[in-house]
């Protein structure tokens, strides 16, 4: 089977905003603790940081980090995570049925992430608290001093303001498993008075408002349209989050769910344009995708957890090869929606349908969703340009015309490098790609890396972390200003030329 591409430097379609490439950690399952905060293990720092976990994620690069949920959000009082840790309180969680501690609360998790040169994107809770606790959580972080607040930050050791820049107006009001699920005029009028009051305390920030929890939600795009009535003029983006999974076993029809994330994308887009016409707003809205993931593998033995534990082990997703291609053709999707999708947050990065893992008290391990994202991360950068594609199609049980070639081309100018990200989704066969590159006329193939394996469910454990791997024997070559490549079945290919 054959490929055809064209590139070139004329079909642009907008610069990668890193924050495509965050993630997220909720105090959620031993995401936090027994995650990347462990005191007493051997690799942890004087204030109980796993430096291992942390090295793990520098490997990645991850810009931003979303914090403290997701579900949990909705039911915390941010004021219960800081102070002296000795008279922090246990408080029962019940987005998660479990015991939360308090002992990581929002000063040690922004110096943690700011350690590792990630900016946190904090969400406030909207689901059992409204306005006034969102207020005084941002004077507490952002406002430099001579304030109750800010004064209260710089008495529990902190004398210069965190800067928190992104911020989420609550988390999935729209869905009935949420603490203080809301109506869309209900959070609609609720996101936009806290909206306008945050902004009073510091209006450099940018502000997040809720879509709907998923794309199958009853009241989807409704939720969207009635939300943006309200909020429209005082918030920057507007939140998709996403899950796929392979509970059916049929990798064909999984693979393709990317056209569904596709379709996701462009519905909403339509919905913010919508209301930017209906109010002849010239401000367009854009998307932050801030929950995306596989997450299947541990819906029903996780309904077994025995509620009120402190950390037990939730949502350990263990990923085989072939979510990491699901996962790479997701990423391909938000690449090639780089004009709107501004920010996208990976759920999760630590034990939660992470990308790492660790062993309570033991070793850390990538998973094999860790590399496509670890790519994308390191050589996504720069301007992502339209590549021309014409690809043999096939269809499945759910969808149909499904292109075996996926791609996202990003060049950055600064490094001299163009990159081009592709998956053959061919269960049977290797794809030839044939591409004409003008403009990029010298450019030479530096590394061809590949994301193969023989068993699609072959997964890397603590026992064997390396079982999927990527290697950098990827064929390809370049002859007159045209790349040809061999993509081997069901694989993902990051073939960098300078
Ligand atoms: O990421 C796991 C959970 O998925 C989040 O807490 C919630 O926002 C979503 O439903």
């Amino acid at each position: 089977q054959k490929a055809k591409m064209t590139i070139d430097k004329a079909y642009i379609l907008a610069e990668a905003d890193p924050r495509l490439y965050s993630s997220f950690i909720e105090h959620l399952g031993r995401a936090v603790y027994r995650g990347i905060y462990e005191s007493g293990h051997p690799q942890a720092d004087e204030r109980g940081f796993r430096r291992d976990v942390a090295g793990l994620i520098r490997e990645i690069g991850v810009p931003m980090i979303r914090y403290p949920g997701g579900n949990f959000v909705s039911g915390y009082n941010w004021e219960d995570g800081v102070g002296p840790a000795a008279s922090r309180p246990r408080r029962l969680d019940l987005a998660w049925r479990t015991v939360e501690t308090n002992e990581v609360g929002t000063n040690e998790f922004i110096r943690w992430a700011k350690e590792l040169n990630a900016e946190v994107m904090m969400a406030v809770n909207l689901g059992t608290r409204g306005v006034d606790a969102a207020r005084n959580l941002l004077e507490y972080c952002n406002h430099p001093s001579g304030s109750y607040y800010s004064d209260l930050r710089i008495s529990h050791g902190y004398q210069q303001p965190h800067g928190i820049k992104t911020w989420c107006l609550g988390n999935e009001m729209d869905g009935p498993w949420q603490i203080g699920q809301k109506t869309a005029e209900e959070y609609g009028r609720l996101a936009a008075e806290t909206a306008k009051a945050m902004r009073l305390v510091d209006p450099s920030i940018e502000l997040v408002a809720c879509g709907s929890s998923f794309r199958s939600m009853p009241t989807y795009a409704q939720w969207e349209a009635a939300v943006l009535d309200h909020t429209y003029e005082q918030v920057d983006y507007l939140s998709l989050h996403t899950y796929y999974g392979n509970a059916e076993n049929d990798t064909a029809n999984y693979l393709a769910k990317s056209l569904d994330m596709d379709l996701f994308i462009k519905e909403i887009v339509a919905v913010c344009d919508y209301i930017k016409a209906k109010k002849r707003n010239r401000k367009t809205l854009n998307l932050s995708f801030d929950e995306w993931n596989v997450w299947f593998h541990t819906l029903e033995t996780d309904k077994e957890i025995t509620p009120w534990q402190v950390a037990p082990a939730q949502l350990e997703d263990c990923y085989t090869f072939e979510d990491a291609l699901m996962v790479g053709s997701m990423l391909i999707t938000l690449l090639n929606h780089a004009d709107r999708v501004k920010i996208a947050c990976l759920a999760q990065l630590v034990n939660a349908i992470a990308p790492i893992m660790t062993e309570t008290g033991g070793a850390a391990w990538r998973q094999s969703i860790f590399y496509p994202y670890m790519h994308t991360s390191l050589y996504g950068r720069g301007t992502v340009l339209r590549p021309v594609i014409i690809s043999p199609l096939y269809d499945s049980k759910d969808y149909t015309d499904v292109p075996l070639l996926d791609s996202a081309v990003v060049w950055n100018e600064a490094e001299g490098e163009l990159v081009i990200f592709a998956m053959n989704k061919s269960l049977q066969e290797s794809l030839l790609l044939e591409c004409d590159m003008r403009g990029f006329l010298n450019y030479q193939v530096e590394e061809h890396l590949v994301l193969e394996h023989d068993d699609v469910k072959a997964v890397n454990t603590v026992s064997d972390p390396y079982a999927v791997a990527p290697h950098s024997r990827g064929e390809s070559s370049v002859s007159e200003g045209r790349l040809t490549a061999v993509l081997s079945r069901l694989s993902w290919n990051v073939i960098r030329l300078r």
